[in-house]
């Protein structure tokens, strides 16, 4: 499998929902890989057809529409548009860039589903699915949510549950609540065509396991042989949902039935393609059904069930398709130690960056790649961010050409000098570069995108060291020729560092072309020691990279805090009502409006302030755990509600006789409960 020859390549990226922004998590997963993969293969001049689209069907969707109150048709158009725009903004260079709702994709996906349907894959079954009776709708998916049986997560859906990865069934989950209205769902027939993914155990394991053993990534194999090797199997899943946003299953007796999302969504794929092809004229199916097109799909690993087992089972039994050659998943990036979530407002979101960092698109993919969550869960932190940006691609990588380009303007007027005589240095040098590209595209190939910028920065560093070692700016003094010769091979060291790293960085690329005097070189003259022949002009140098300052990373940090804050504040809900207590029960608290009148710190306490209070009926004292809330001068002299009656406690040595009342706020903060006029100290409350 690994060494065959391959005619073209069909690159995909997961098709993100249409159900919100995109984040950093985004790009960091799928879309900056495949760009660089499919950016490395144009400049081999190797055909391709990178093809993704807006996923818009599924219950991602008409929850986020049912929040805001308006249509799922609205959602999806606002979101495709703006996410096409991120993805344009961030250079992320498809081929075509489609949509599920679009005519082609529903044709496509039911043409699917009716092949399949005839060939009897399907299992008809009536089973008990949960049912709202308040919101009178069937619960797919995310629709309901409850405890994860696995794990204990709270808040599990009916599908997957998102701490431990497990995938769930809706009847599973524990105390099971409906997302629509709250209520606890029942247990109502209904039909569904389930795909029998058992039939496919042995194909499958011989397939990834077996064949795909030695290519495949572990993080990949690994999910799968978890999958195929499980105690009780594959189990057959349905591909048809009660709903009524989506296509429409093409079968009788299905009304009200949409193919399930994760059915219709990987074809999405080949709709897209077929859309490119259409546009460009040329013909789509070499692309899906040619045995020498080799298939790539890059997603994050939340998707490795679908791509690996689901999809190729569907593409295998529809016939007719290749089947991928890889699918590298990527692990997740999480963000400043805290998983990214679009719910809780936890995210660094594209368009905000682009507004709060403009022209700056490389530096972000630069971290996201250097950083990238390619075997293991990632962590995102601006601090790095910064760092990064100050101590790699200004000091190393735009030092380096800005040199290089400065001193040619500098002591040659802007034209790069003749070569001379070469020296021991230069000749290393040169053979270094020469052997640089393979190192980078053996990595790339094996979709080790980290590896491979780290080479790329190696290059630079390489440029910078011998420019330090070699000291033009000294040398120009006593041997112009010498300094020549040095500053053309630093020129054609940067002509070559535009040409790798275009994958990766393409705006900055295209600067230093713009700089060299280049258009856009091709793979194959990488290494070349002369890209830059003697004699040409070249252009002034333009600023690549700028240092990024503390304050501008901190207002960064605060802004993430703020929102979700923020998040927090309009999501929290009221806390569920303890048991029922009689009269009696409630007869028993004496709780009393006192005035505070003394408040000091606890020596060695955090948390801990003692008061001394006047209950009325003599002087308290009271240690109360307020004190990363309240400065004690906010509450001298101030009447607050305490319970008189709790049993004292001794704390750090000192006895609180009672408990100071107040209310928590949706972010933990806690707020006096007064009397809205002055009493007498003592008074009752009943
Ligand atoms: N929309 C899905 C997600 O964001 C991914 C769909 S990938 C595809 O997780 F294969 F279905 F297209
Ligand atoms: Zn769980």
């Amino acid at each position: 499998m690994k060494n065959k020859a391959f005619k073209r390549y069909t690159v995909t990226s997961a098709l993100p929902y249409a159900n919100g922004p995109l984040h950093i998590g985004h790009l960091a997963g799928c879309y900056i890989p495949s760009d660089i993969y499919v950016r490395y293969l144009r400049s081999r001049e190797r055909d391709v057809a990178y093809v993704c689209g807006s996923d818009e069907h599924g219950v991602a969707i008409t929850i986020k529409a049912k929040k805001e109150g308006v249509s799922p048709q609205e959602v999806v158009d606002r979101y495709h548009e703006m996410m096409k725009e991120s993805f344009r903004e961030f250079g992320i260079s498809f081929d075509h860039y489609s949509r599920t709702s679009a005519k082609i994709h529903h044709e496509t996906a039911s043409e699917f589903f009716k092949d399949l349907y005839q060939k009897g894959e399907f299992l008809e079954q009536t089973t008990q699915q949960y049912f709202d009776e308040e919101a009178g709708q069937f619960l797919a998916d995310r629709y309901i949510e409850g405890t994860c049986p696995k794990c204990g997560h709270d808040g599990a859906y009916g599908d997957q549950c998102e701490k431990c990865g497990s995938s769930l069934s809706p009847t599973e989950l524990i105390n099971p609540k409906s997302k629509l209205s709250g209520s606890t769902p029942v247990l109502k027939e209904t039909k569904h065509w389930f795909l029998d993914l058992a039939r496919y155990t042995e194909f499958l394991k011989n397939w990834i396991l077996v064949d795909h053993a030695s290519d495949w990534k572990n993080n990949v194999l690994g999910q799968c042989r978890s999958w195929l090797e499980a105690g009780d199997g594959l189990q057959a899943r349905s591909m048809t949902r009660d709903m009524d946003w989506g296509i429409p299953v093409p079968v009788e007796g299905a009304e009200g039935k949409v193919l399930y999302v994760w059915f219709d969504a990987p074809i999405g794929y080949i709709s897209s393609t077929k859309e490119w092809a259409a546009e460009k004229g040329i013909d789509w199916e070499p692309y899906w059904k040619d045995e020498d097109t080799k298939l790539v799909h890059f997603i994050g690993k939340d998707n490795i069930v679908f791509h690996c087992i689901i999809f190729p089972a569907i593409l295998k039994t529809h016939g007719g398709y290749v089947l991928p050659d890889n699918v590298p998943a990527n692990e997740f990036l999480n963000l400043e130690g805290d998983k990214i979530s679009t719910s809780r407002n936890w995210a660094v979101w594209l368009h905000e960056y682009l507004q709060d960092f403009p022209g700056k698109q490389d530096v972000l993919r630069y971290v996201l790649t250097a950083n990238a969550p390619e075997t293991k869960d990632n962590d995102f932190t601006w601090k790095d961010f910064q760092s990064r940006n100050n101590s790699e691609l200004v000091a190393i990588f735009g030092n380096f050409v800005n040199r290089a380009v400065v001193l040619t303007h500098k002591f040659f007027e802007g034209k790069v000098p003749a070569l001379g005589q070469l020296e021991q240095i230069d000749k290393g040098v040169l053979e270094e570069m020469a052997a640089f590209p393979e190192k980078i595209a053996s990595s790339i190939e094996r979709y080790r995108f980290r590896e491979a910028l780290s080479f790329v920065m190696d290059f630079a560093r390489m440029g910078n060291k011998y420019l330090a070692d070699t000291e033009p700016w000294k040398a120009i003094k006593t041997d112009p020729e010498r300094t020549g010769t040095v500053l053309n091979i630093a020129l054609n060291i940067a002509a070559n560092l535009a040409l790798v790293a275009e994958p990766f960085l393409p705006f900055t690329a295209g600067k230093m072309y713009g700089m060299l005097g280049l258009e856009g070189l091709r793979w194959e003259k990488a290494g070349s020691a002369d890209l830059l022949k003697s004699g040409i002009s070249i252009q002034q140098a333009t600023l690549l990279f700028d240092k990024i300052e503390d304050q501008v990373v901190e207002a960064q940090v605060n802004k993430l805090l703020e929102a979700k804050k923020k998040n927090e504040m309009e999501n929290a809900q009221a806390a569920p009502m303890k048991d029922i207590i009689t009269y009696d029960d409630f007869a028993k608290l004496d709780m009393r409006v006192v005035k505070v009148l003394t408040v000091e710190p606890m020596p060695k306490s955090k948390k801990l302030l003692k008061l001394t209070v006047d209950t009325g009926l003599g002087q308290r004292t009271v240690l109360s755990g307020v004190a990363e809330h309240f400065k004690p001068e906010e509450l001298i002299g101030k009447q607050v509600v305490m319970l008189i009656n709790l049993a004292p406690r001794k704390m750090m040595g000192i006895d609180s006789e009672g408990m100071i009342l107040m209310a928590e706020d949706r972010d933990g903060s806690l707020k006096l409960l007064q009397p809205h006029q002055t009493v007498f100290n003592g008074a009752t409350i009943s």
